[in-house]
């Protein structure tokens, strides 16, 4: 079974409906990058599987639990319990890269682990460290967040992620807010993770990238997944028109 599904999945804010009908599913291990225009409602799909926000209408399963589901036209979430055990798989990575300003780089990657997970401090460092030499940043530990460059506060933010040992990363245009220059050190260290087999879920306008690291791309619009293709056939036989007007506008 597919570690994600999410079906027939509505969303609204007031009367604006901006997920329509939508699902989709996502298996272990697989790489998918979600493109479309700006609005079409990528963010609020990541943002429901995060459940930062709640969905209207329709189901989601993750890793083989029920999160949500509608009975009598009514959605239901799954006991705080469930959903606690739910978020632990999942670990997201935003656009603004919200660090703790506050926390050193080594304590932004130690505070969730030892909250949340009770894990001990020597231990949380000895993860923290390991994962730092992993994003390039061993340099780093002791320095605040506000005296990185943009790339390397998204890699202690992607270091950050993972040192909850997330089964799936989700990320929302990771490299929007970083100039140019910047971006090929954060999609190398999620290439890197693709490497690895992590589970992921990108979204991004970032069009070589996901073609080459992904397994499938999913192209939303308007509230719709108007079609969802392997790489290779999407990028160079997109079936629908507004596949190709959206490819167009982004070369
Ligand atoms: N919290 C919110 N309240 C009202 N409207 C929202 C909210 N979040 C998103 N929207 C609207 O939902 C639509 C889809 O937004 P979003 O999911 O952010 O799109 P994308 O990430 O694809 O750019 C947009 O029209 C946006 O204005
Ligand atoms: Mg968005």
């Amino acid at each position: 079974m597919s570690f994600i599904q999410m079906k027939n999945i509505e969303k609204s804010f007031g009367m604006h409906t901006v997920l329509k009908d939508v699902s989709f599913a996502l298996d272990k291990g697989e790489v998918v990058s979600l493109i479309g225009p700006s609005g079409s409602g990528k963010s609020t799909l990541l943002r429901c599987l995060s459940r930062l926000e709640v969905i209207n209408q329709g189901e989601i399963l993750v890793d083989d639990e029920i999160m949500a589901r509608t009975q009598d036209g009514v959605v239901q979430y799954a006991a705080k319990s469930v959903l606690q055990r739910i978020a632990g798989k999942m670990g997201m990575v935003f656009q603004q890269f919200n660090l703790f300003p506050h926390l050193t780089v080594l304590d932004n990657l130690t505070y969730a682990p030892r909250i949340v997970k009770g894990i001990s401090e020597v231990q949380a460092i000895g993860n923290a460290v390991k994962l730092l030499e992993k994003v390039g940043l061993s340099d780093k530990q002791q320095m605040y967040p506000s005296r990185l460059s943009g790339g390397q506060q998204q890699r202690v933010a992607i270091a950050r992620a993972l040192a909850m040992e997330p089964k799936i990363m989700l990320f929302d245009e990771p490299t929007s807010a970083l100039d140019p220059e910047l971006t090929g050190e954060v999609l190398r260290t999620i290439r890197a993770l693709a490497e690895e087999k992590m589970t992921m879920l990108i979204v991004t306008h970032e069009m070589a990238f996901a073609r080459e690291v992904s397994d499938r791309i999913v192209f939303m619009s308007d509230g719709v997944i108007v079609e969802d293709a392997p790489p290779e056939q999407l990028f160079t036989n997109p079936q629908h028109k507004r596949t190709r007007a959206f490819l167009q506008s982004m070369l």
